[in-house]
Parts: C-alpha cells; structure tokens; sequence
C-alpha cells in the first residue's frame, strides 16, 4: 500500500548513536555537566546546534555563539574520528535486508537524516546506491520534530506523504514523520516511542507487508 520508504540512518541502520554518545558526553563533561545515556535519548534526532542548546542549558555558565560554535566543531571533529573507522560491519543487524526487500517492491528509497555527516557514513557503510534520494541536511531549515526533512525526501521522491511509511528510532523524529502524514515505524520500545503505529526492536523484524 506504500509507495515510498524514508528511513532515517543514525540508530535505523547503523549504531552512530552510540558514537554520538561518545563525543557528546567528552563535551559535555568538559564544561561540567553531567551526561548520561538517559539525557542521550533527548538527543536523537536533534541536529548538532539543537544538541548543544540542551546540554548547556544545564550549565552553571552561559555561552557566546562563537563558544558554542567552537564546542559543536570540537564535538563534531570528535565524532569524525569515531566514525573514521566504520565499515560494512557497522551496518545494524537486518538493514540491508529491509533496503533489499523494499526495493525489490518496487518502492522508492529516501534517507532523511539531519546528520551533516550522513553522506560519509552512507559511504562509509557502503549503501549510498541503495538510495533514491538522500536529504542533504545542509539544505533544512529546521531539524525533527518540525516534519520538513520527510515532506522534503517525499516531494523528492514525487510520493504523496500519506503513501510514505517513515522509519525512525527517535521520539522526535517518530513525531517530525507524523506531522508530515505519514505512517510511522518506530525501532526501539513501544513505551519510548509512543506515537508510533507500529514498533519493532530491530529491522531485522521488518516486514513491509505487516504494515
Ligand atoms: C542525527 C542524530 C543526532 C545528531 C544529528 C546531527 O539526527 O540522531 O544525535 O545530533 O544527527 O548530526 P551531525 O552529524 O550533523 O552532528
Ligand atoms: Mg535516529
């Protein structure tokens, strides 16, 4: 009944939220405040200034834009050299099954990620042709929950959003594909990811007829 599949990438297909983790909670750290992988939940799906906003907002201390500048490239730098090293084993357990099935469907294929090292990992992971349109998240105004990022992967893809099914393991990104009208698949767990239609625990259970 779908016509196209919008998958997002960090925390869908490959683990880069856990390296995420990592460089958020050096910076973190460094300015004092306390990280955990509670508060990192707050996190996915938020782009990087929109991540930085919230640490600080648990600072003693308050920040100049060129500060804040500084620290998201020296997290960025920090999460550059985490995911140097990535590779074909990086890819989560089922993901190119689920790419595979879909595009034996006959569907279309988009990557909504505001990740701007989204195109590095693609390659990284080697699966950049898998996709019809990647969103350059450069090109986005505004990051997850706002829906513009999967509105912009359907009208590229020349999808109507209600015919889209969105793919997402973050609360803020379930919440940006439901305001774009589209059916929601949440990864993860079903008391996290509320507003989801459905949920599984890993693309390793997707199943494109189920939905
Ligand atoms: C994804 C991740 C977020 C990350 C964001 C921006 O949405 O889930 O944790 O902050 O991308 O990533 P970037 O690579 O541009 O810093
Ligand atoms: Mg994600």
């Amino acid at each position: 009944r779908f016509k196209a599949v919008i998958f997002d990438l960090d925390g869908v297909i490959t683990d880069t939220a856990h390296y995420h983790y990592l460089a958020w909670k050096q910076l973190a750290e460094s300015q004092g405040v306390h990280f955990d992988h509670a508060f990192n939940e707050n996190l996915k799906g938020i782009d990087r200034m929109g991540s930085l906003d919230l640490i600080l907002a648990s600072s003693s201390r308050s920040y100049t834009p060129e500060e804040k500048l500084a620290l998201a490239d020296a997290k960025n730098l920090h999460y550059q050299q985490l995911i140097a090293t990535m590779s074909s084993k990086d890819l989560l357990p089922g993901a190119v099954e689920a790419l595979d099935a879909v595009r034996r469907a006959g569907l279309r294929i988009g990557l909504a990620s505001v990740s701007k090292n989204a195109f590095t990992v693609l390659e990284r992971l080697g699966i950049t042709d898998k996709f019809d349109y990647v969103v350059d998240a450069a090109t986005i105004a505004r990051g997850k929950p706002d829906p513009e990022i999967f509105l912009k992967a359907a009208r590229e893809l020349g999808v109507a959003p209600a015919d889209c099914l969105g793919v997402e393991d973050a609360v803020a990104g379930v919440a940006a594909i439901k305001s774009a009208g589209m059916f929601a698949l949440g990864i993860g767990h079903p008391f996290v990811l509320t507003e989801a239609d459905v949920v599984i625990t890993s693309l390793k259970e997707f199943n494109l007829a189920a939905y």
